[in-house]
């Protein structure tokens, strides 16, 4: 999931119309810094490009011929399992809305020429981004359908259907929109890595694993970005990481018809999944960043990631 760069950035306390009757001398006018800030920005940019350049995978090597044969066994996959992978589906299928969205957003022409400098500098996160997730609907479409769990045509009208609610970005803060972003990509990451383990289908296992590896990379972009950005008071970020959590939902929530039966079903099929898991994982993100700050050398540790090595 990517975030619509851009809008109005907040005002700064220099921007407030002061009226008095007193002749006080006008507040000196400081424009708010940009948000991200573009040498933050470059710096995550070239660790997510270069760890996504490594980690490409094609949909059509996962589900051949001969993986299909070799590894398919979707007898042991329960109805929950099966009920979930589409949800799945679902959920990575409205990647057309958010692209417009976030399109329309990052490329207004009424925004200041410096924010529009930085905008396009996001799209490359934002473009690669897309394939990654398109890449997800994809690789499942071809499961679902490829081993017979679902008919083409059933599927194709499923999808149809459950793309029609347009998706709206719930965030007007950018900031706030970061951490959300962070959140959502990081549920879904913890989430596939559960159903992976969940499930005893091979195939699916080796799917959800590749899926999952690019969420962690979606995650990790957003995680490194906040930090860097806050680099002065991560205390701060702390806080207004729990303020989102606060509110924080899984992807989609609003998008999805029959919502609640298909999140039960998701939770069923993969009891290995911990929401509160996905709060915890980013504040330790901020705590072991705080840990680690050492002059320049800012390193951001994930997980499932580790340090990404310049020109290594
Ligand atoms: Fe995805
Ligand atoms: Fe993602």
């Amino acid at each position: 999931m990517t975030f619509p760069i851009g809008g109005t950035p907040p005002l700064s306390p220099s921007d407030a119309s002061v009226t008095s009757d007193t002749q006080l001398p006008p507040p000196a006018l400081t424009k708010p810094p940009l948000f991200p800030d573009p040498g933050a920005l470059d710096e995550v940019l070239y660790d997510y490009l270069r760890r996504s350049d490594r980690m490409g995978w094609s949909a059509y090597d996962l589900v051949d011929a001969d993986q299909l044969e070799r590894l398919a066994r979707v007898d042991r996959l329960n109805e929950a399992q099966r009920a979930a992978v589409k949800t799945v589906l679902y959920v990575e299928d409205h990647l057309p809305g958010y692209l417009s969205e976030y399109l329309r957003v990052m490329t207004d022409p009424e925004q200041p020429d410096e924010q529009q400098i930085v905008n396009r500098q996001a799209l490359h996160y934002t473009f690669r981004w897309v394939a990654e997730e398109d890449r997800h609907a994809h690789v499942l479409e071809m499961y679902l359908t490829k081993t017979g769990l679902c008919p083409k045509a059933e599927l194709d009208a499923d999808m149809l259907r459950e793309r029609q609610t347009a998706y709206v970005f719930p965030y007007q803060n950018i900031e706030q929109g970061f951490i959300y972003l962070a959140l959502q990509e990081k549920a879904t990451h913890l989430y596939y890595r559960a159903l992976a383990k969940d499930v005893d289908e091979p195939l699916l296992k080796s799917i959800l694993t590749k899926m999952g590896a690019d969420e962690a990379s979606h995650g990790a972009f957003f995680y490194d970005l906040l930090i860097k950005s806050n680099r002065g008071d991560l205390d701060a970020l702390a806080r207004k990481v729990s303020a989102v959590a606060n509110d924080f939902k899984m992807p989609v929530q609003s998008n999805l018809l029959n919502y609640r039966r298909q999140l039960l079903n998701m939770m069923r099929a993969a009891p290995s999944y911990k929401h509160p898991d996905v709060f915890a994982d980013m504040m330790r993100a901020v705590e072991r960043a705080a840990g680690r700050y050492d002059g320049e050398s800012l390193q951001l540790i994930t997980p499932d990631l580790g340090p990404f090595a310049k020109g290594g």
